[in-house]
Parts: structure tokens; sequence; C-alpha cells
């Protein structure tokens, strides 16, 4: 049987993935506010369901699945956010889907970062449009991929989508050069804030809040990941909503997110508003993981995602392994996910890890690096 034989052939590369129970302190989720279990999302959840609001929605939104907690969050979304409409997914990997297979028309090109989450090359493969990789971070490889598509006769309209902060890696997008770039070539921006959200900027807005509002920019906002909920919003113009409403085929035929976790996701969004201080302690942790990881080599990131690049990927697992048995949830990353040779481990900075748990971390890493 061909599962069979192929799960077989993964084995033997010593790649099979597996399902594990959460063990160890928390330094792989993204949870980076500590919000998925704070009590101030517990008793909105709890207000609201004995308020009466549903916990599923029993359908698509554009048939009986449209619930007044969705459009609540939307324009609360929408007003948080500065953009001129928001609409409400069950997932960033459903957002980034349905809007790269739905928005850009054929003759249309879309330039991608070389490193742009799977969610938005799914939806790609299904779209029109054509599209081309740009070496990752570096804007004149986009502005290159554009003028070539120009001169080459592509009439259509550009597209340049990227993560303002990549989730494997920790690093920023050029983001002012892109803007520019989308202003003077008439792109369209994508930008996936999917790990900046609720870390960054003023409120925890984000990387990009400064592109709300624009005509030529969308925001991805995933709700699963600092917001400690579920779901995504799309931030952009009203016009790119309808489209995605009467067009975006992961929206049409899809079951509604529920109306309790849209109720959640509305009350992150105000704690992000109302407790600077969470991001304030994040910082703190994150420098404090710089110094700590300084000491073995391990170059900062700049953010809450730091790689720590093994290269090897049996030995990537190996000192995961380690690190994990001495207690801390350190997971390896291998390729497919990240490009080849580039095996790693992903050590995300969340507030579910106390100062001392960084220092302890340190301490495993370097022994199992050692040992390794
Ligand atoms: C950059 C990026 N975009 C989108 C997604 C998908 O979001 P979700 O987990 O809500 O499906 C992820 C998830 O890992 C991500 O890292």
């Amino acid at each position: 049987m061909i599962h069979r034989h192929q799960l077989d052939e993964l084995a033997a590369a010593g790649r099979l993935r597996g399902l594990h129970s959460r063990a160890g302190v928390d330094f792989s989720s993204n949870d980076y506010l500590g919000l998925a279990n704070s009590p101030r999302l517990r008793d909105a959840v709890l207000d609201a369901l004995l308020s009466g609001v549903a916990i599923g929605s029993g359908g698509s939104r554009l048939l009986r699945g449209n619930d007044p907690e969705h459009e609540r969050l939307e324009a609360e979304a929408a007003a948080f956010f500065g953009s001129e409409s928001a609409l409400y997914l069950s997932s960033g990997f459903a957002a980034n889907e349905t809007l790269f297979a739905t928005l850009p028309q054929r003759g249309d090109l879309v330039v991608h970062d070389a490193l742009i989450h799977a969610s938005a090359h799914e939806g790609l493969r299904c779209g029109r449009a054509e599209r081309v990789a740009a070496e990752h971070n570096d804007a004149d490889a986009f502005a290159d991929a554009i003028k070539q598509w120009r001169a080459g006769g592509g009439t259509g309209r550009p597209w340049i989508a990227v993560e303002s902060l990549y989730s494997m890696d920790g690093d920023r997008a050029p983001l002012d050069d892109l803007v520019a770039l989308a202003d003077e070539t008439d792109a369209f921006l994508v930008v996936d804030e999917a790990h900046a959200v609720g870390v960054y900027g003023p409120d925890g807005r984000g990387l990009a809040a400064h592109l709300d509002g624009r005509d030529n920019a969308i925001v991805l906002r995933t709700c699963g990941k600092a917001l400690g909920v579920e779901g995504a919003l799309l931030c952009l113009p009203r016009v790119l909503r309808d489209f995605l409403v009467n067009r975006g085929r992961g929206f049409i035929f899809s079951t509604a997110p529920s109306p309790l976790m849209a109720r959640a996701v509305g009350e992150a969004l105000r704690i992000c508003a109302d407790e600077p201080e969470r991001r304030q302690a994040l910082q703190q942790r994150v420098s404090l993981a710089g110094q700590v990881l300084g000491v073995l080599g391990i170059p900062a990131s700049g953010s809450q995602i730091v790689p720590v690049i093994l290269g090897d990927d049996a030995r990537a697992m190996r000192v995961a392994e380690m690190v994990q048995q001495a207690g801390y949830d350190v997971r390896g990353i291998r390729p497919p996910t990240v490009p080849p040779g580039t095996s790693r481990l992903r050590i995300s900075v969340t507030l579910n890890a106390s100062e001392a748990d960084i220092r302890g971390l340190g301490e495993a890493l370097q022994a199992a690096m050692r040992a390794a």
C-alpha cells in the first residue's frame, strides 16, 4: 500500500512524525503573551457562555452561520487596527489559502518571499496568478521580479507577499522598502503578521499597523498565537472583503468559526491594549534569552523566536531530545519545514517560561550541544 510504503520511507530517513503530549517548560508554543490560559480570557468566555453566546455557528456565514459575534469582532478589529474592514476566518491557514487562491487574478504576478508560510503556497497553488519566489528579505529581488515580468509583457497587477516576522527565523521583512515598491509599481502588499500581532507595535497592533487603511495593503492577523485563541482576521479594503465573501471558496464553503471564540478574540484585543506590561515583560525575557544564548555563541534574532541552526537533521533532533529530557519543551525543526541543511531548534520565548527557566534552558542546551 502506497501510504504504508511512504511512511516506511519517512521512518527510514528518520523523518517520521508523531503526536506527543505536552511536556516540559514551554519554549515551543506561539502563546507569546501567555494569554491562552489567562484568567481574563477564561472569564470572558465563561461570561459569554452564560449569557447565551453559541458554541457552534451552525453553518457557513453566507447561510445561517453569520452570528452577531462575528460581526461585532470584525467591527472591533477594523476599529482597533484602523483598517477599512475585517473578515474573521477559522484559522490563519484558511485565511492565507483563501486570500491567495481568490484575490490575485489571472494575468497578475505574485512575488512572495522564499520563506513564506506553507498556507500561502497552498493558496497560490489553487490560484490563477503567476508566482515567483524572491530571495528572503531582499527588497531588490522583489523589485527585479516585477521589473522582469513587466518587461516580459506582464499587464496584470503585481502582488508582494511577505511575513512581517518570520516564523522559523524570527527576522523581519524590510517593510518600508516593500511599501515603497508597492506604491511605485501599483502592487498589492500582503503582510502576514502571524508572529508579530500582540507582541509589537502600539497596543500590540503589530509591525504592519501603519499599513491598515491603505487601499493597496492586506494584513493577516492570526488569533491563535499571541492572541491566545484561534482563527484569523484579514484586515483589508472593503472591496476585497466583499470579493472574498462572494468568491472565496475557503470562506463560502466552510462552517463559520465558533461565536464563542470570536468573543474571546475581541477580549484578547482589549487585553493587548490594556496590558502593555505583558509586552514589556516579554521583551525583558527576550533580552535575557539573548544574553543566555549569546554566551553559547547563538546569535540573537532580535525577536521572541530564536533559531539555533545546527545544520544536520539528526544532530538537531538529538539536541532537542536531550533538552526535552532536561525538562524544556524545545522542538527540532527539519526540512521540508526549513530549507535543507538548516535543521534547527526553534526556541520560542513566551511568558509561560520564567527568567529562571530561561537560565535553566541555557544550561541544558550547553550540555546537550556538547554531548551531541
Ligand atoms: C506565518 C504564518 N502564517 C499562517 C499560519 C497559520 O496560522 P494558523 O495556525 O492560525 O492556521 C502560521 C502558523 O504557524 C504561520 O506561522
